[in-house]
């Protein structure tokens, strides 16, 4: 195991934008699939959402492109987002990280800095 401060490379950069797209879809395939949460997204234009989250977490991630999406707190605010539905997303983004084979090590630190979005997101 790697402290963080030799982290030289960022997670963009080690796998790429076909990888984030593709957890990214496939996160929003699993979230669409649960009935907890798909209620939120009826009405969205999930071809945008898809894009911007993937331009967002590519952002997060080390990418050079900055994130012109709405701001966090702007996009959640009127959704009144629990604390448990919120813990189910993160648990889906995990599930598809590990689908696509990133390292235990990086998907620990991810979802871990995805979890500090949380006072963005829950509105309850
Ligand atoms: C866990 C971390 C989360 C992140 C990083 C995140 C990120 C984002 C981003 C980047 C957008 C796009 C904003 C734009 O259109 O420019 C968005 C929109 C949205 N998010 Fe999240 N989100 C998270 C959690 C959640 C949760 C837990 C829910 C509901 C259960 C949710 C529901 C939505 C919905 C419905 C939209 C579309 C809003 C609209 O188009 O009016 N998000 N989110």
């Amino acid at each position: 195991m790697q402290p963080l401060r030799n982290v030289t490379t960022s997670l963009y950069d080690k796998y790429g934008v076909q990888v984030i797209t593709a957890v990214v879809n496939d996160c929003y395939n699993r979230i669409l699939s649960d009935a907890e949460l798909s209620k939120y997204f009826e009405g969205v234009d999930m071809n945008v959402l898809r894009k911007h989250q993937t331009l967002f977490l590519s952002h997060l991630l080390g990418s050079k492109r900055t994130y012109n999406g709405a701001n966090l707190k702007a996009a959640h605010t009127n959704l009144n987002v629990s604390g448990g539905h919120f813990e189910l997303f993160v648990h889906h983004l995990d599930e598809s990280c590990k689908y696509f084979n990133l390292d235990i090590e990086d998907r620990a630190m991810f979802i871990s800095y995805i979890r500090t979005l949380k006072y963005f997101i829950v509105n309850q």
